[in-house]
């Protein structure tokens, strides 16, 4: 029996190892001129609450904590910044149409207004990350001018 014990716990320590060696490529690129916050004016205190709530899987910079490197972490990791990315990358933000950036404003308000994004499971890892009911409600009323104020060109 022990035997068995010790031969499972080697195989999975081992496997442990090997899967190390299949890491995704790191979401770490450069910020660019198009990012929102290089391509717009934001308040201070709505840079910082999409900065420690969103950028991590929607833009071309994730701010890595070292278990991130571990897989299979890093493949759930890797899993969430494509599928972010994907629907929404702000790093992108100055090549949309105003239309896209007044979808994505809305988007971003009704996710945030069902407790959809952040991701829960993020939050329980990032508490900066988690939103109280004002930061919530400061963040939709912004999402709201910044879109008057995109829809009347100002
Ligand atoms: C841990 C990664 C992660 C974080 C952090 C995160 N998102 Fe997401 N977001 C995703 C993933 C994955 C999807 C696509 C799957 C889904 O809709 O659940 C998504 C989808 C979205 C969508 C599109 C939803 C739709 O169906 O149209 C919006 C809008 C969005 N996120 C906004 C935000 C905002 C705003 C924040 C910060 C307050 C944020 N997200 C934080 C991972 C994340």
């Amino acid at each position: 029996m022990r035997k068995i014990i010790l031969t499972l716990i080697i195989l999975f320590v081992g496997a442990l190892v090997v899967i190390q060696f299949f890491q995704p490529e790191k979401n770490s690129g450069e910020i660019g001129s198009n990012h929102l916050l290089k391509s717009e004016q934001l308040p201070e205190e709505i840079s910082s609450l999409l900065t420690n709530a969103c950028f991590d899987c929607h833009s071309n910079q994730t701010n890595y904590l070292w278990y991130h490197r571990v897989a299979p972490v890093s493949w759930l990791i890797n899993g969430h910044i494509t599928e972010g990315k994907s629907e929404l990358n702000f790093s992108d933000w100055g090549t949309w149409d105003p239309i896209d950036k007044i979808t994505a404003l809305d988007d971003m308000a009704t996710e945030v207004k069902n407790g959809k994004m952040p991701l829960p499971s993020y939050v329980f890892m990032h508490s900066k990350a988690k939103l109280s009911e004002e930061q919530k409600a400061r963040l939709i009323a912004w999402t709201e001018s910044f879109s008057e104020k995109i829809l009347t060109g100002e």
